[in-house]
C-alpha cells in the first residue's frame, strides 16, 4: 500500500526540492500540496493522508495551532523549518508532531522522516512497553518521575498510558495527580476473567481529557501486603492488552514483589541524586540486576534534581557505576513543590520551565528507543 503525503509549503523552490527527493521512493504518493494552510488542513481533515509534511512559516503560534489539529486528525505531522534549536524541535512535538526536519532540506533527512512515520504504525501494533521507576531509596523522585513521565508520554504519543502504583502499601500516584479512582488494582488481579479491554481501561481513571490513566495502589493494606509476584503477571498482562505504555511507580524494598515487578518490565529507570551513599546504592542496585541477569541496557539511570556546578560531576557518577547516564532531571525546586501542592503535573505549574522540558524530552526520548528495542 502507497504512503499518501500532503505538503503545506509556501515557497515554491523547496516544493519543488521536496517533491523531487519524495520521487525517489517508490511506495510514496504526493496526494497535495498547499500554500494556503487553511485549505490545506481542511483537505487533511476530509481525506485523512498517512503524512503532513509542515513547513513553519514566521506566525509559530497560528502554525502550532495547525499541527496540533492536524495531528489530532490522525496524521503523523513532520515539521520542517529553518530554526531546529532544541526549544524548537520540543514545541513541534509538543503538539504533535512525529518528526522535524531542519531546513534547507537534506533528501536523507525527508526521507527517514518517511520512513519514520510508516514504521510507526507497525511498530505501535508491536508489544506494549513497560517502564517501572525505581530506587532502593525513598525521596529520590520516583513518583516525581513516574507521574511526570506518563502525563508527557501521552501527550506526546497519544497512545493509551497506564501510570500503575505499585508502591505499597501506600502509594502516591493519586496525590501528586489529584485523582481519586473508585477501582483499584486489587480489583483487577482478584477478577478471574480480566481479558476484556473495555474493563481494565474502565478500571482505570481517565486524567482530565488526556489518554493517561491512572490505576491505584489497594485501598486495602492487607490486599497490599498480599499481592503476589504472580498476580502482578497477571496485572501485566491485562494493562498490556489495554495500553501502549505502562508506567510503573514502585516503593523501595528489594523483595521477591518488586523484583518481580522489575524482572517483567520492559525498562527499569533507576533513579537517583547525586550524592555519596545514594551512588553507592545505586551501585548495589546494579548488581543486583546484573545477578539477576537482567540484560545490561534494560536499566538507565536517570539522574535526578541535577545541578549543573556539583561537586560531583556527571563524570564521577558514570565512572563509580561504569555505567552511562541516560537522563538528568534538573533540579527545579519550586516548580515540583508547586505541582505536588497543587497535584498537577510540572507542565501545568509552567509549561516552559525547564523541569517541564526535561520531561517532555525524557519522553520523546525514550519512545525513540523503545521503538528501536521493539524492531530488535
Ligand atoms: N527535579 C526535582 N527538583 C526539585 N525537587 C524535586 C525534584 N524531584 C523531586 N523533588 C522533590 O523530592 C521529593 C520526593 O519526591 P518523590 O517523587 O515523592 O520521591 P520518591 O517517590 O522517590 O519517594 C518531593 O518533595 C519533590 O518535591
Ligand atoms: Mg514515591
Amino acid at each position: 500500500m502507497s504512503i499518501t503525503i500532503v505538503i503545506f509549503e509556501k515557497e515554491s523552490d523547496t516544493r519543488a526540492v521536496i517533491e523531487g527527493y519524495l520521487a525517489e521512493k517508490e511506495d510514496v504518493v504526493i496526494d497535495n500540496i498547499f500554500d494556503d494552510y487553511n485549505s490545506g488542513v481542511r483537505y487533511v481533515k476530509e481525506n485523512k493522508p498517512d503524512i503532513a509534511f509542515f513547513s513553519m512559516t514566521s506566525d509559530k503560534n497560528i502554525c502550532y495551532k495547525m499541527i496540533k489539529r492536524l495531528s489530532e486528525f490522525g496524521v503523523n505531522v513532520v515539521v520542517l523549518s529553518e530554526d531546529y534549536t532544541t526549544s524548537s524541535i520540543i514545541q513541534a512535538l509538543r503538539y504533535g508532531a512525529k518528526d522535524f526536519v531542519s531546513k534547507p532540506v537534506i533528501k536523507k533527512d525527508l526521507l527517514s522522516s518517511v520512513d519514520k512515520c510508516s514504521q510507526h504504525e507497525v511498530k505501535a501494533m508491536k508489544k506494549s512497553q513497560i517502564v517501572a521507576v525505581y530506587s532502593n531509596k525513598g525521596g529520590v523522585g520516583k513518583t516525581a518521575v513516574a507521574s511526570n513521565l506518563a502525563v508527557e508520554l501521552s501527550k506526546l504519543t497519544r497512545d493509551k498510558v497506564a501510570l500503575v502504583d505499585l508502591n505499597m502499601p501506600i502509594g502516591d500516584v493519586t496525590t501528586f495527580l489529584d485523582v481519586k479512582p473508585s477501582i483499584d488494582i486489587s480489583e483487577i488481579v482478584n477478577k478471574a476473567d480480566v481479558d476484556n479491554k473495555t474493563f481494565i481501561q474502565e478500571a482505570c481513571c481517565k486524567y482530565k481529557d488526556t489518554s493517561l490513566y491512572v490505576l491505584a495502589e489497594p485501598q486495602n493494606i492487607e490486599q497490599s501486603r498480599t499481592l503476589t509476584p504472580k498476580q502482578v503477571v497477571k496485572l501485566f498482562d491485562c494493562l498490556r492488552k489495554a495500553f501502549s505504555y505502562i508506567i510503573v511507580d514502585m516503593g523501595t524494598n528489594v523483595d521477591k514483589l518488586n523484583m518481580s515487578i522489575l524482572e517483567h518490565s520492559d525498562f527499569i529507570l533507576l533513579v537517583t541524586v547525586i550524592n555519596l551513599p545514594l551512588i553507592r546504592n545505586c551501585q548495589r542496585c546494579l548488581d543486583l540486576f546484573k545477578g539477576l541477569n537482567f540484560p545490561d541496557d534494560k536499566t538507565k539511570i536517570v539522574v535526578n534534581r541535577y545541578l549543573e556546578n556539583d561537586e560531583i560531576t556527571v563524570d564521577d557518577v558514570e565512572k563509580a557505576l561504569k555505567k552511562k547516564v541516560y537522563w538528568k532531571l534538573p533540579n527545579n525546586y519550586y516548580t515540583m513543590m508547586s505541582s505536588i501542592n497543587k497535584g498537577i503535573p510540572v507542565s501545568e505549574v509552567n509549561e516552559n520551565s525547564n523541569i517541564t522540558e526535561s520531561f517532555t524530552q525524557l519522553a520523546s526520548k525514550i519512545t525513540e528507543d523503545m521503538f528501536e528495542q521493539d524492531l530488535k
